[in-house]
């Protein structure tokens, strides 16, 4: 069905290389090209997939780009490169380090792979997605952050271990930026249709959200040198589908608001319609006080990120 499609991934770290893993086993595209600073350990990992490929009778062939001029003509790419936070380092030096290495591959991107719907996986998510919509140029619709799928899919997992019934069969809902101060929804979370409130009491949806907003710090407090990247990938080639396949669904994403939900100029995670232009459509839903509260602490964190990157003058000449 997707004959023909190529899908460039920018770091072949643990998320990137899941990515392609997952998108190799699927079939979804005809080509996988990986790019890492790394460039042997890239070759080997596009080795091995292509031969478990090969073994999964997937047509898909994973190859290496050793440039960003070897990544050309790409229908997405993904980007997931960026720098741990080392010890030493702050908040903010971690932003200026992603904010520049993301604007050196946006911009390889914006070249090679002009037509490219963008899927950004780096951290900070928000901020990062908002970076490489100001360095490509693109319209709005063509770069898309990942992380509502994941932080959704945190929540529904917990759900499942509370409720000890229902897998398949939540839907659970987050909204708001990656961080701290995500706003998962109850109100919006289902289970075979059946609302979340109807089957848990108030203190066990509390303990859900609370853990949801957490989820990515429980995984490195068990990894210690590293972070989750199985639901991160999984969640990425799911994008990635969508967007090979035209689905149309709706799933939670980061995009840049321009006055929906009140807000201008900053990067959030809302339902959109996910197509082959990529965020085709955002969804608007309605929010009681307190989510519409929550909604905003977690624009406004997005916020102060965006404004440590215009205090260093980063956007400069933009
Ligand atoms: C996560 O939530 C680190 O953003 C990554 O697992």
């Amino acid at each position: 069905m997707n004959q023909g499609k190529r899908v460039g991934i920018v770091g072949a770290g643990n998320v990137g290389a899941t990515v392609a893993y997952s998108l190799a086993m699927l079939g979804s595209c005809h080509e996988i090209i990986l790019r890492d600073n790394k460039i042997d350990v890239a070759k080997g990992k596009a080795l091995d997939m292509s031969q478990a490929a090969a073994a999964q009778r997937s047509h898909t062939v994973v190859r290496v780009a050793e440039t960003m001029e070897n990544m050309v003509d790409c229908d997405v790419v993904v980007v997931t490169a960026g720098s741990p936070r080392l010890p030493g380092m702050s908040r903010d030096d971690l932003l200026m380090i992603n904010a520049n290495i993301t604007k050196d591959v946006i911009q390889g991107i914006a070249k090679y792979s002009p037509n490219a719907i963008v899927i950004m996986v780096s951290n900070p998510l928000d901020a990062m997605t908002y970076v490489a919509l100001k360095e490509s140029g693109f319209d709005r619709s063509r770069v898309i952050g990942m992380a509502g799928i994941l932080d959704s899919s945190r929540m529904a997992a917990f759900i499942q271990e509370k409720l000890g019934y229902g897998g398949g069969q939540i839907r659970a809902s987050v909204m708001g930026g990656h961080g701290d101060d995500m706003v998962p929804l109850p109100r919006y979370s289902t289970v075979a249709g059946v609302p979340l409130t109807d089957l848990l009491s108030d203190s066990e949806i509390h303990e859900i959200v609370e853990r949801t907003k957490h989820g990515g710090a429980e995984i490195v407090s068990y990894l210690k040198t590293g972070s989750a990247y199985y639901a991160p990938a999984k969640s990425t080639a799911l994008m990635v589908e969508a967007v090979l396949k035209d689905t149309k669904q709706i799933h939670p994403c980061a995009v840049y608001l321009q006055g929906e939900y009140g807000y201008d100029d900053v990067v959030s995670g809302v339902p959109v319609m996910l197509g082959a232009n990529g965020a085709e459509k955002i969804i608007e839903i309605t929010l009681n006080e307190s989510e519409k509260q929550m909604f905003q602490n977690s624009c406004a964190s997005v916020r102060s990120l965006i404004d440590t990157l215009n205090k260093n003058k980063f956007f400069e000449g933009k």
